[in-house]
């Protein structure tokens, strides 16, 4: 079968499709024939060697980690699925590899996808909802009438982070830059804000929650935008961030950072909002498998609009 692997870490010239042997249906895993995967920042910065102290200094790797397809075989222990099922989910951990025509996965990670569901388009959906969901649900709480900003709206997270919001009769307020303003608002906010020409930190506006997606507006720069009792969550987990968590453990008003984990019963959240019309990807672009160094060069510009998906199965 034919994956994409690279044997250093660098720049996307490093990845290369090859010929593989193709996986086999372990204890508690299922074999999905890739339909297609989704790239994220993650596998940007995994092939840099950016997290080079967690992902180590065995080669070859692989890249992706979300997947959408159809069950192939299911290992001992992995029942209720059966070949030809139509499936998507996210791998968890940093091995990723979903950019491959088979692969395995440990069951809790894959989840049926209905009918409805394109499946090529749900491939965008796990990695980069679930992180949305997962900030806005189980972290900063948000509930109907919530005052919710998104920073960084026009992206994977962002596009999904807005709908979700919305979803749950949040006010949301989606800080993008001019051109995007028209799609955050056909997403659910109510008001946009352009990064180029305002700076959201001067605003009078107070948020129950303001969920730094992009990255850019770290707590100390934000704090006065949360009204109280509100949360920061950010994506980032760098030392700053991880002070400001640490800082803010007993506060009323929280710092706190997002670490996605596949979970299947909230991809099943997320098919029922697709479900009720109130989730769609938003696709910036499709590549085919044998393009994927296109693919990751595209996410690197940071101005992706939804999502970049590449496709396995011809
Ligand atoms: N901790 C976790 O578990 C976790 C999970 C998922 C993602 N993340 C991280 O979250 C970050 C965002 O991920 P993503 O998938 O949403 O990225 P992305 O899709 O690459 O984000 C691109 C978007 O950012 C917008 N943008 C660019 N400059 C901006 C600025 N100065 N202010 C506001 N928005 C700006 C762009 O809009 P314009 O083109 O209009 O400028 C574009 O739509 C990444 O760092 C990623 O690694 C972390």
């Amino acid at each position: 079968m034919r994956a994409v692997e690279y044997d250093r870490y660098g720049p996307p010239e490093v990845l290369e499709l090859r010929e593989v042997p193709p996986p086999r249906a372990g204890k508690g895993t299922v074999v999905v024939r890739v339909a297609a995967a989704s790239v994220n920042p993650k596998d940007c910065f995994v092939r840099k060697g950016w997290f080079r102290r967690i992902t180590g200094r065995r080669f070859p790797r692989r890249t992706c980690y979300d997947f959408s397809g159809w069950v192939e075989e299911a290992g001992p222990g992995a029942s209720g699925f059966a070949r030809g099922d139509r499936v998507f989910g996210m791998v968890n951990g940093w091995g990723g590899g979903t950019c491959a025509e088979y692969i395995a996965v440990p069951r809790d990670e894959v989840c049926p996808l209905p009918e409805h569901m394109d499946i090529v388009e749900s491939a965008a959906v796990p990695l980069a909802a679930l992180t949305a969901l997962q900030a806005l649900r189980d972290i900063g709480r948000i509930g109907p009438e919530s005052r919710v900003c998104v920073n960084g709206a026009s992206g994977g997270v962002g596009s999904f982070a807005v709908q979700i919001a919305a979803a749950m009769g949040a006010r949301v307020t989606a800080v993008c830059s001019a051109g995007n303003a028209g799609l955050c608002r056909g997403l659910g906010a109510l008001r946009t804000v352009d990064y180029a020409s305002e700076r959201i930190e001067d605003s009078d506006e107070r948020f129950d929650v303001f969920f730094d997606v992009f990255g850019n507006k770290p707590f100390d720069l934000t704090r006065g935008l949360l009204a109280p009792g509100g949360a920061y969550v950010t994506t980032v987990p760098n030392p700053k961030n991880l002070l400001y968590r640490l800082l803010t453990a007993l506060s009323r008003t929280r710092a706190r950072i997002v670490i996605v984990k596949s979970r299947r019963r909230d991809l099943e959240t997320l098919l029922d909002l697709a479900r009720r019309g109130a989730l769609r990807p938003v696709i910036d672009g499709i590549y085919p498998m044998e393009k994927i160094r296109d693919a990751h060069r595209h996410v690197e510009t940071k101005h992706t609009r939804g999502k970049i998906v590449v496709t396995v199965v011809a």
